[in-house]
């Protein structure tokens, strides 16, 4: 059941041509492989077994070299179909029949919303034909669908459309064939009665690309933004890392079923059209900036990912990480990159510090796995993103340049390893690397415990600097990391000092990045003039779990002086978190705690401010996220830190109503002015306004509650709405929420998209009763089940969003997930072993809720026949 690593051989044999045809029906489907086959020349001559992959498959017919075969000469099982070749070369037809209609699970070939489409990666394409389904047998493809003319006028696949024509019966067909040799994984076909959006590019070295946006009719007023995203990465890769598009179109198509954001198939992209579509009327900017970031991942992925593919799933994160990364500098570059790195890291710390803090901690390159859908992880992506961001800081913006280019060149066309991506690093820096790997190998956050002390006689300044990384599963005694330490050293002033090591002849001025490589390690400054405040960690440039003893007051000073705007957020994490945590603790005493007082204060000084940038202010004024919250305890009690953070929140509304007021009054007052564009001035705009709208609300004044009726009426834009509409129903007006809610409905109850916001807005609620508004959201008829966008936005939203309701006394909250977990293992394996993940993480809240925690996910062990991927994700859970 376990694959490792470890175990990784060549491929026995090598698929040089794969010629496919699709014959589509309404209850079936035809699939004819006729595959071009060799023994692997890089081994023996001798012909062992060959093993194809198939799933879910019904052979119907198979030939080799012309031949039919009998059937004492191959063996099927329901994963594999085996035979003995007889010849070097060989050729292999195969005929299968399967069953589109049914696939619930959105893996192989299946239907959504009448068209049909495709997911192979990781490992679907055996559930469309037999095959060698593995990354490392690349394939050159070409593809011929058959269908139905009326109801499947648009017939795709990857590259060049190279012949078409007409039957007599309706039906007709199209032939695709894509020049680049890829792996199965990267096939797609899609069929359905689908419009487009076209648009042009030129390259950099001026051919002429077409650009098609494919959704079904009534989308076509919301592929706007996608185009645009598309042409600015596709320019934006052009002059940061000197790729250029390699074939003469290139599509991607929105469907509404669909297990993840969207894949990279080769020339074809398919997206969750929740991950294209937007304007501004159903959108809001994060949605619009979810597009723009995941069109440029799947865009990017064409070099990082196609040109240049894994060898096998443990290197995942060779592309994953890497094209994360350059997706995060792009929308950086397209956006606000201060906003966009704290957005980044707060997810990151929340949501992939959890998990590497949990039962599936797993490295970045894992060493094994049951199920590699499971594998699609925080881990794999965000963390994977921030081991490429610190060889970047490391090695400095040009050399990592110089070092991205030679690793496509060396490898364009191949399917390679980590080490071949850290191999073109090591060449181009002339850095020995291997202690950075650790990185790749070694799970778990590290922690660094920093100290310091200065002598104002000799003018020195030390930083002693420890780390440490707790065990994972299977892990222990971990060797010290390579951590880039980005610091400064400021003034009373909030000056930068000189930096200059013991042993330097120059200062450096204003930052510079500490290479931390030991366990225990002293950095010792000379000619320091004046004791100073070390700003630690900058831009958070490694992740890891940071301590330093900052007084409360220094924590002020730095959010109000620090010259790393990433740090000054930071530090008014820093002064919430430890006030929050005040009150946690008093809150078992008494209904009324003590609130420091300096995070009015501080705050009250932010919001006079005048030049502020308002994108930082409104982060500077958000609260860490309960889950954030939940993370810095060894036992959390997650209803008191759900109460301490509403109570610190409350007693910030009342403190700082009038400015607060004023400002929200005057934001307000420019987006009515203000036609809606998602650009970053006016997001930042946007944000704040509805940031203090939410602060506001929290007093019940009757006035604001007129105010936010009268935003959620008017605004011509979703994200002052939504906003609006998550205020009311998080409020006690539960009248007018509940006129709104109906008004919101009636309106876009035919855009599937908008209601997946309409739910999660309801089942996020933090009022009471959530259970019930949530087990009746199931019964709404815009609810599917089999819709993974629908199972996110109600199943999700509550378990990850609703802490009061989710995390009940009575465990009611965690038997409703347990009881959808079941169900939906029978319809969509992958779904249900993620929709799971919070109950996997029972070790980190107080014995009463690891209790009735346990409980239910030993109900689900005992439910009866378990998913492959539901069953690795609980054997671990249940191990820990
Ligand atoms: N490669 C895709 C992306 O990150 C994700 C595909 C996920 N597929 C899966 N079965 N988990 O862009
Ligand atoms: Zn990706």
């Amino acid at each position: 059941k376990m694959i490792k690593l470890s175990a990784y051989r060549l491929p026995d044999y090598l698929i040089e041509e794969t010629h496919l045809t699709f014959e589509l029906h309404e209850s079936y489907a035809l699939v004819h492989a006729r595959l071009v086959m060799q023994r692997n020349p890089s081994l023996d001559t001798h012909l062992p077994p060959l093993v194809l992959d198939g799933q879910k498959l019904e052979l119907i017919d198979i030939n080799l070299n012309g031949e039919r075969l009998s059937a004492m000469e191959y063996t099927v099982t329901d994963k594999h179909l085996t035979l003995q070749p007889t010849t070097i070369e060989f050729e292999l037809d195969t005929t299968v029949r399967i069953e589109p209609q049914n696939n619930t699970e959105l893996e192989g070939l299946y239907k959504s919303s009448g068209m049909f489409c495709t997911q192979c990666e990781a490992e679907g394409f055996r559930k469309i034909t037999y095959y060698l389904d593995r990354p490392d047998v690349m394939s050159r493809f070409t593809t011929t669908i058959f269908a139905d003319k009326q109801n499947y006028p648009i017939l795709l696949s990857n590259g060049n459309p190279i012949a078409q024509g007409e039957d007599d019966d309706g039906r007709h067909w199209v032939t695709w064939e894509d020049p680049f040799k890829k792996p199965a994984y990267l096939f797609a076909v899609v069929a359905g009665d689908l419009w487009c959006v076209e648009d042009t590019f030129t390259t950099m070295s001026g051919r002429e690309v077409a650009l098609r946006i494919y959704v079904e009719p009534e989308n076509i007023d919301k592929c706007q933004h996608a185009m645009n995203s598309l042409k600015k990465c596709m320019r934006w890769d052009e002059e940061k890392y000197g790729r250029e598009y390699d074939l003469d179109i290139f599509m991607v198509v929105a469907v509404n079923d669909f297990n993840m954001g969207a894949m990279e198939n080769k020339g074809l992209n398919i997206f969750n059209s929740s991950c294209v579509l937007a304007k501004a009327e159903t959108a809001t900017d994060a949605a619009h900036q979810r597009v723009e970031s995941i069109v440029a991942h799947e865009y990017f992925h064409n070099w990082s990912g196609n040109r240049v593919t894994c060898r096998d799933w443990f290197q995942l994160s060779l592309k994953e990480g890497f094209t994360v990364f350059r997706d995060t500098q792009f929308s950086a570059d397209m956006n606000s990159d201060v906003v966009k790195r704290i957005e980044d890291v707060s997810y990151l710390r929340t949501h992939q510090f959890a998990e590497d803090a949990g039962p599936m901690a797993h490295p970045v390159r894992p060493a094994e796995y049951m199920e590699i859908s499971n594998f699609y992880t925080l881990t794999i992506y965000e963390k994977g993103a921030e081991v490429v961001r610190m060889l970047h800081t490391l090695l400095g913006e040009a050399v990592f340049r110089q070092g991205a280019d030679l690793y496509f060149e060396r490898h364009d066309g191949q399917a390679v390893t980590c080490d071949d991506f850290i191999a073109a690093m090591e060449t181009v820096s002339g850095m020995d690397l291997t202690q950075f790997k650790l990185w790749y190998s070694q799970a778990g956050t590290p922690r660094l415990v920093i100290t310091d002390s200065y002598d104002a006689a000799t003018q020195t300044y030390c930083l002693q600097v420890k780390q440490s990384c707790p065990d994972t599963p299977d892990q222990t005694d971990k060797k010290p990391f390579v951590i880039p330490l980005r610091m400064a050293l400021l003034s009373q002033q909030g000056q930068s000092l000189p930096l200059q090591l013991q042993g330097e002849s120059i200062a450096m001025k204003g930052e510079r990045v500490l290479a931390v490589t030991e366990a225990e390690q002293s950095f010792i400054f000379q000619k320091v003039t004046e004791q100073p405040l070390p700003s630690l960690l900058r831009s958070f440039s490694a992740p890891v779990i940071m301590e330093y003893n900052y007084s409360r007051d220094d924590l002020v000073f730095l959010l109000q002086h620090d010259t790393d705007g990433f740090n000054r957020w930071e530090a008014g994490q820093q002064l919430s978190l430890q006030v929050i945590e005040d009150v946690v603790g008093q809150l078992y005493e008494t209904d009324e705690p003590m609130m420091d007082s300096r995070l009015v204060e501080v705050f009250t000084a932010l919001l006079a401010q005048d030049d502020l940038d308002p994108a930082m202010l409104a982060e500077f004024l958000s609260l860490p996220s309960t889950g954030y919250i939940i993370e810095q305890y060894e036992q959390a009690d997650p209803l008191a830190i759900h109460q301490a953070r509403e109570y610190v929140s409350n007693q910030l509304a009342y403190a700082l109503k009038e400015p607060m007021r004023v400002r929200y009054d005057a934001l307000r007052k420019t987006s009515l002015e203000t036609p809606y564009v998602a650009q970053a001035s006016d997001i930042a705009r946007r944000r704040l306004q509805n940031m203090l709208l939410a602060y506001l609300m929290r007093t019940n004044d009757l006035d604001i509650l007129d105010e936010c009726v009268d935003q959620f009426g008017v605004a011509d834009n979703m994200t002052e709405r939504l906003a609006a509409l998550a205020c009311l129903v998080n409020s006690p007006f539960t009248d007018e929420a509940q006129e709104a809610l109906k008004r919101f409905a009636e309106r876009f109850s035919e855009d599937p998209i908008v209601m997946d916001q309409w739910f999660s807005v309801q089942a996020a609620a933090v009022v009471p009763s959530g259970l019930e508004r949530v087990t009746h959201l199931l019964e709404h008829p815009a609810f599917s089940i089999k819709n993974p966008n629908k199972v996110r936005a109600v199943i999700g939203a509550f378990s990850m969003q609703n802490t009061p309701n989710f995390h009940a006394e009575d465990g009611s909250g965690y038997a409703f997930l347990a009881d959808k977990v079941i169900e939906l293992d029978a319809l969509n394996p992958q779904i249900a072993a993620r929709i799971i993940s919070p109950l996997t993480r029972w070790q980190r809240y107080d014995l009463h809720h690891q209790e009735l925690m346990l409980v239910q996910l030993k109900r689900i062990k005992n439910s009866g026949e378990l998913s492959a991927d539901l069953f690795e994700v609980l054997e671990k859970s249940l191990v820990a």
